[in-house]
């Protein structure tokens, strides 16, 4: 194979880095081939309105490359960079780019943690890779080490602070002792959360994470609706001062595990639970020392002990960041040939549900 043609999908604040990265001619891209041994190639970049002005790419690349038709660009590549979010048109994009032969990289929790095991299932059958570092805490590489650099391991529980709003919120109520709304609108104002905030503080975006961690974690299919979610409104200031009186620290953690429940016959077998929700964390812990909006996911296997991992888990440039270290990876993978371990099928185990937490 001389190049590896590559089709991105979506041109927001990730995918418009991932574009200027890949620009036809660019220093950075000639030396993004020279690490994947083949010659990355932009054949387009699908976006809603091909006619629209784009901060940050006009004048870089050449306008001729953005397309309004996603359906065709994506059986012109032979990797798919899909960064336009939701489930649809996402979901149908990807399943039409592995029937056309093509690899794909995705930054999209929300479609893995609902869509996975059907993705994961069409991506093996045709042959090709489904790379997601992206999907869960921006820059951080945690899906990598659990996919592949633990693959010989037994995972046996994940905590992850993998939303970096909530965690900026419960940061400042300890350090600055501002109530949840304040903190909130300062989030607000900063730009990390959203005007709508719902999605990170009532845990739905840490939820998606949760399914992916537990889905990759323990080899079985996890989906947000396995995934018992609570968020942080009912964390008071009250609550975050009693905890720093009491040498602890309130985070929102997701949390993936091995536990063992009860079948429906009354025996005891062993499952995975996942589950967001506010935890009093001894200020001890190596994930209390996780400040602002930064995320770190903590993993704890059986023969490697205790792992930590943390960073960046937003903004463009360091979610960029794993999007094209996965799409060096796969032009690579479709240099020689290769593809990178199964995500699902060796493992089925039960998804336990979480009465209480
Ligand atoms: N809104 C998310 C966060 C970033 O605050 O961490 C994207 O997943």
């Amino acid at each position: 194979m001389e190049r590896v043609r590559v089709a991105l999908l979506g041109c927001g604040s990730v995918g418009s880095q991932v574009a200027v990265a890949l620009a036809p001619g660019s220093e950075s891209v000639a030396e993004l081939s020279a690490r994947a041994g083949v010659a990355i190639e932009l054949v387009g970049i699908a976006v809603r309105d091909a006619s629209a002005p784009r901060e940050g790419v006009d004048g870089v690349l050449d306008r001729a490359l953005l397309t309004a038709d996603a359906d065709a660009l994506v059986t012109r590549a032979d990797v798919v960079v899909e960064l336009v979010g939701g489930l649809e048109p996402a979901r149908s994009l990807l399943l039409r780019a592995f029937e056309h032969g093509a690899s794909a990289v995705t930054g999209n929790k929300a479609l893995l943690a609902a869509h996975g095991r059907e993705l994961h299932a069409a991506a093996d059958a045709a042959g090709v890779d489904l790379y997601f570092e992206a999907a869960v805490a921006g820059a951080i590489p945690i899906i990598r080490p659990l996919r592949e650099s633990l693959a010989g391991d037994r995972v046996e529980r994940v905590l992850g602070i993998v939303n970096g709003t909530t965690n900026y919120v419960l940061d400042q109520m300890d350090s600055r002792g501002e109530t949840f709304d304040a903190a909130v609108a300062r989030a607000q104002e900063l730009g990390f959360a959203e005007a709508d905030p719902t999605a990170d503080v009532d845990g739905w975006d840490a939820a998606a994470k949760a399914a992916i961690l537990a889905t990759l974690a323990f080899h079985t299919p996890v989906t947000i609706d396995d995934v018992h979610r609570e968020g942080i409104r009912s964390v008071s200031a009250e609550d975050v001062a009693a905890a720093r009186e009491a040498g602890a620290v309130v985070k929102l953690l997701a949390v993936a595990e091995r536990t063992t429940g009860v079948d429906d016959a009354g025996n005891e077998v062993e499952g995975v639970q996942a589950r967001v929700h506010p935890v009093l964390l001894s200020r001890e812990h190596p994930l209390a020392s996780v400040r602002g909006a930064y995320n770190a996911v903590f993993v704890e296997a059986a023969g490697a002990g205790d792992l930590m991992f943390y960073g960046q888990g937003a903004g463009g440039r360091p979610t960029a960041s794993a999007v094209l270290g996965d799409l060096v990876t796969l032009a690579r993978h479709r240099q020689d040939g290769s593809q990178g371990p199964r995500v699902l099928g060796h493992a089925d185990l039960p998804v336990l549900p979480t009465d209480a937490v």
